[in-house]
């Protein structure tokens, strides 16, 4: 093993993305060579022992990239202190740290990617990543031109304007639109909070595209491993 950050070198064996990494680094979970280390920027080397809380650290051998069509009442992380069931306890007999790639609300559903390469979560994750996301919703009443012309201009909300998105109206149930909407921020609840300031609010939220990924015919519930050539072109082409 070349030299490297251990915060990297944590990421690396899949045991979170490297703001993770830090984090457990700060709260001290992370020891080398038996000592507890709590200060960034500390660098392992070849025959160096880490540990997390006492269990030792190794890279992942195999990458898992999986696509999940998570329902709702299901919460996107690894584990919860409530006792609520977990996206990761979705994927059965994959013997590996899955971490998911982003977060979908509790009552979201659909395309959720989840993977143990942190170094490929630290990428896709960061906000300059500006990934494009596309979620159908459907909404009370139904959006005008005018509407669809303030998400192209970018919406302000609480936390400021954000940047320009997209919104469609794909189709219509009784009073009721069927909406997608594009964005390439990952602000909380933003798709929500965009449709409401807009006066539609969100009756049901699925997404169905996370940059080139698409949920097709997935059922809720269900998950596939994602194929190599889909997770390059994810990276490649925005
Ligand atoms: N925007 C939302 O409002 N909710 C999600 O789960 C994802 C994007």
């Amino acid at each position: 093993m070349e030299e490297m950050r251990l915060q990297k070198y944590l990421a690396l064996c899949g045991v979170a993305s490297r703001r993770g990494a830090e984090k457990l680094i700060s709260e001290g979970h992370i020891a080398v060579n038996g000592v507890v280390v709590t200060e960034m920027g500390i660098k392992v080397k070849n025959g160096d022992k880490v540990t997390l809380d006492e269990q030792p650290v190794k890279p992942e051998k195999n990458k898992y990239y999986i696509i999940l069509n998570k329902p709702s009442g299901v919460l996107s992380s690894v584990k919860d202190d409530r006792g609520r069931e977990c996206v990761v306890d979705l994927i059965e007999g994959v013997n590996a740290r899955l971490y998911p790639v982003g977060r979908l609300d509790y009552d979201t559903t659909g395309l959720l990617l989840l993977t143990n390469d942190g170094d490929f979560m630290q990428k896709v994750t960061h906000p300059s990543f500006e990934i494009w996301k596309t979620y159908q919703a459907v909404v009370r009443g139904v959006p005008t031109e005018s509407d669809v012309k303030r998400f192209a201009e970018g919406l302000m909300l609480d936390d400021g304007k954000t940047l320009p998105a997209v919104l469609d109206v794909v189709g219509y149930k009784g009073n009721n639109a069927i909406v997608e909407v594009s964005i390439r921020e990952g602000r909380n609840r933003q798709v929500r909070r965009m449709l409401e300031k807009i006066g539609h609010p969100v009756n049901s939220l699925k997404r169905i595209s996370f940059g080139s990924l698409e949920l097709g015919e997935l059922k809720p519930g269900k998950w596939r491993h994602a194929r190599p050539e889909e997770i390059s072109r994810l990276t490649e082409d925005r």
